[in-house]
């Protein structure tokens, strides 16, 4: 039954694609796109957000940098595949499969400048990427530009506001998981990821406290307070994280090191040790598909009448323009209309069979 769950975010992840694809055709998916649940990683600049993401992906693919790096959201959906070669497409050139991922970070920075030039300002206008891979679970990730706290040289009085509000845009939605990552080197009450959070999330249920950098603590403190929940109680249990120092970025550590290196950290950890099975990138990233499954499971039957509407939206669309012949707008319309259709038998097949006793 696991199985089927995670196939069932991946046919999410499906109508995610198909929702974008109407939408930049008549707008009328819009309405489900919003309903799809998300995560959206959300901190200041170098919390640790793409090391994070990266590390939940298990590849090296994110712009990285001091400063501004990320100025536009990066849409991400990894889809697991059984077998293959892993790759990743880009919505903006669906032709193209990068199987070079250092190719990807380039497209990324290209595809970032195509919309905002060299300079340090950001853009609304989402990237969107899917990486295909044996090795991830299925979830859609939402990349946005780190919470900041002035403007630097060159960027708008604007941009500590500008950012904020589209961050806000994103993780106010009902339907955003918030990933909040907080450093472990600055104190947890101040953080500007925990502060928005709070705000657009007052009861904390759809909030994932995440703590990075507890390798570079002071000697003599620690983080369990946060991390056993009492400094800041949320409704999810926090994860502890050490990502790739600066240094290891510079050796060329890989991921899967990286990921051996941080479970070693914890296990061996006199202060974190019996937290060990319970923290790290490989449990977060667990952690995560599950809940996004859970939410999936509960938005099944409002999903399967946006769905219906969506069909009804698309078949009096069709007749207004006639049924298609060519590949013309009338066919990718026809083609959304019959995955759509799918969707609504797979989701009714699933509400029907997940209902008695559940399997969680
Ligand atoms: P972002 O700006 O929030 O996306 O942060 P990055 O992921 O780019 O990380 C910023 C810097 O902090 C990089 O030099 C990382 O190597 C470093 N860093 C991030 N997380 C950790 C961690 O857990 N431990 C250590 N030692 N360094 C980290
Ligand atoms: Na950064
Ligand atoms: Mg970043």
């Amino acid at each position: 039954m696991a199985a089927t769950m995670g196939s069932l975010i991946g046919l999410v992840n499906k109508i995610q694609m198909a929702c974008t694809v109407l939408g930049d055709h008549g707008g009328e998916g819009m309405s489900l796109w919003e309903a799809l649940p998300t995560v959206a990683v959300v901190g200041g600049q170098s919390s640790g957000k793409s090391s994070v993401l990266e590390s939940v992906v298990g590849r090296d693919f994110l712009p990285r940098g001091s400063g501004i790096v990320t100025r536009r959201p990066l849409v991400l959906q990894l889809h697991k595949i059984e077998r293959g070669t892993e790759y990743a497409e880009f919505l903006h050139n669906p032709r193209k499969k990068f199987t070079d991922f250092a190719a990807v970070r380039k497209e990324i920075e290209d595809e970032t400048e195509r919309m905002t030039g060299r300079s340090k300002a950001i853009s609304n206008r989402p990237i969107h990427l899917s990486i295909y891979s044996p090795n991830v679970v299925n979830l859609t990730l939402i990349d946005l530009p780190g919470l900041t706290k002035v403007a630097v040289e060159g960027q708008p009085e604007s941009i500590v506001e500008d950012i904020e509000n589209m961050v806000r845009s994103y993780v106010e939605k009902p339907n955003c998981i918030i990933l909040a990552i907080s450093p472990a080197n600055q104190d947890i009450a101040t953080s500007d990821a925990i502060k928005l959070a709070k705000e657009v999330d007052p009861t904390g249920d759809r909030t994932f406290g995440v703590v990075t950098k507890l390798d570079l603590m002071d000697a003599g403190t620690d983080c369990l307070d946060v991390l056993e929940g009492r400094s800041y109680r949320l409704q999810h249990p926090w994860v502890g994280i050490v990502n790739r120092s600066q240094a290891d970025i510079n050796k060329n550590v890989d991921m899967i090191a990286a990921r051996r290196k941080e479970q070693e950290y914890f296990d061996s950890s006199p202060i974190y040790g019996h937290l060990a099975p319970k923290m790290g990138s490989v449990y977060l990233a667990k952690l995560l598909s599950k809940h996004l499954e859970s939410v999936i499971r509960q938005k099944i039957p409002s999903l399967i009448s946006l769905i219906n509407k969506n069909i009804d939206d698309i078949n009096a669309e069709l007749d207004r323009i006639g049924r298609p012949i060519g590949a013309d707008g009338g066919a990718q319309l026809y083609t959304i209309l019959e995955l759509c259709r799918a969707f609504d038998r797979v989701f009714k097949e699933h509400l029907d069979g997940g209902r008695p006793g559940g399997d969680r």
